[in-house]
């Protein structure tokens, strides 16, 4: 009875169809116990037993509804629920025996069932199969873990946005090729991550929605020849409805490979700000300090801070691109429907939404102990000639240069002052005037970062009003 869904008589007097014990779930075929390896082998329940609050909700749903379309009877159904409140009360309580000649957690549940109720609990597999069992419990898993990822996304934008209110005006240099580019805002820079992490966050929810079908009573793979309910189950588990194909129901796995590709430019966009992180912290630059709290020692050098946390946030997307590689390549070339190779699905899902799970708490954790260290980044914003541009600008502006000409001119500054050794802002009047004879002393206003960020007024851009008017935007979304 694992895998298939035969008809069983309806009452409860007469034998179960199964005994409890191990190999007795489908002992009718079979002479002798398994290998000790192919019991090694075969075994998940060290891994799904994960998956047993959706065992639960799964099984009750079913019963429910096999109850309501007199496939079993009311007595049956009752007995049934109360074993499986039993069940969930085991668990809670530490107390529900995980065995693993049961194999995973259906039949462990299945099994202590049986022992809690008796022969009743053999009805509860009516017109299921593990194949959409399982496919029901994982799809349950893995939309509990979108909502959950989604949650923490808005935790962490809301750290960020909390961050950048204060920063709107803190210049600091923006980088293209990790050099000075041009003067931008701390604040500024918050809220590119909030984008992107929006972003991951509906990329979940996304596949959330695609996902959110059942599988249930699809059974082995053709469907059952009871009058099943699916519509019923569905709704009562907060689908949209059950999956159209009963082959598909139970073999789609794309749901899984899905959210781990979300999970994986989600870490990857992680492992970004925490590159960030660990770059800012170094006393070359200096732009910001983490407490004790996120940074830890050396065991030999006294002097150190180091930002472990960030470190490892950078790394576990490792983890997830890895996940999704192990899933996708179990996946692939597997012919319609089940085949064993999918129980190896669970494990890649797992690590990598524990992975991302505390990589973005600690991401929160470090956004918020973070301090920017003002007066670094200010006077890092002023170096490496980071007004260049806007002293191009200037030339088309004022003097109706052709853009082109005016980047020629202003580079030839930039050598110029490189050759004093001084700033652009601080290169005398003369000196630009011998590049540009119309060049007049108004110039030098548009020559400091504050000037520089304060002018970048188009949509999007780093002038601090624009920036505080997309932080107001994310307060009110993320309220
Ligand atoms: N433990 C199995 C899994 O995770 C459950 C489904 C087993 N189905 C079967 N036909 N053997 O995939």
């Amino acid at each position: 009875m694992s895998d298939t869904s035969s008809p069983t008589p309806k009452t409860t007097a007469s034998p179960p169809t199964a005994e409890a014990g191990g190999q007795a779930m489908w002992g009718g075929r079979f002479a002798a116990k398994p290998a000790d390896l192919m019991q090694a082998i075969n075994v998940s329940i060290g891994f799904d037993r994960r998956l047993a609050p959706q065992d639960l909700a799964g099984s009750r749903a079913h019963a429910r509804m096999l109850r309501n379309t007199a496939v079993i009877t009311s007595e049956d159904e009752a007995a049934i629920q109360a074993g499986l409140d039993k069940v969930e009360a085991e668990i809670a309580a530490g107390t529900f025996p995980f065995r693993e000649e049961f194999e995973d957690i259906h039949m462990n549940v299945e099994a202590r069932l049986r022992e809690l109720i008796g022969p009743a609990a053999g009805r509860l597999h009516t017109a299921r199969s593990r194949n959409d069992q399982v496919a029901l419990d994982f799809r349950l898993w893995v939309r509990d873990a979108c909502d959950r990822t989604i949650e923490q996304l808005s935790g962490l934008m809301s750290a960020l946005v909390e961050k950048a209110e204060p920063n709107a005006d803190s210049i600091m240099p923006g980088f293209t090729h990790l050099q000075p580019a041009q003067p931008v805002t701390f604040g500024h820079h918050l809220m590119a991550y909030v984008e992107m992490f929006s972003r991951d966050a509906s990329r979940f929810a996304d596949a959330r929605r695609r996902m959110n079908e059942s599988p249930l009573g699809a059974a082995a793979l053709a469907g059952s020849p009871f009058p099943i309910d699916r519509h019923a189950t569905a709704s009562e588990l907060g689908f949209e409805g059950p999956m159209r194909n009963s082959l598909d129901a139970v073999s789609a796995r794309d749901f899984a490979l899905e959210v781990l590709a979300a999970g994986s430019i989600c870490a990857i966009n992680l492992s970004r700000l925490a590159e960030e992180i660990v770059i800012w912290m170094t006393p070359q630059f200096g732009f910001i300090r983490l407490t004790d709290a996120f940074t830890t020692g050396s065991s030999i050098m006294p002097q150190k801070k180091n930002p472990d946390a960030a470190e490892l946030v950078r790394a576990k997307a490792g983890r997830l691109l890895g996940a999704f590689t192990q899933l996708a390549v179990v996946m692939k070339g597997l012919p319609l429907t089940y085949s064993k190779d999918m129980q190896e699905d669970k494990v890649p899902v797992f690590e990598a939404f524990d992975a991302l799970s505390l990589s973005l708490a600690a991401m929160v954790g470090m956004v918020g102990d973070l301090q920017p260290n003002l007066d670094r980044m200010a006077a890092a914003a002023g170096a490496g000639f980071s007004t260049a541009t806007d002293l191009a600008d200037w030339l088309v502006r004022e003097l109706g240069l052709p853009f082109r000409e005016a980047h020629h001119i202003t580079g030839a500054a930039v050598r110029r002052a490189e050759e004093l050794g001084c700033d652009l802002p601080d290169l005398p009047l003369g000196e630009l005037q011998k590049l540009e004879a119309r060049i007049t002393q108004g110039v030098f206003a548009v020559l400091t970062p504050a000037a520089s960020v304060a002018s970048r007024k188009s949509f999007g851009g780093a002038a601090p009003d624009q920036v505080r008017a997309q932080i107001k935007r994310w307060k009110e979304i993320l309220r």
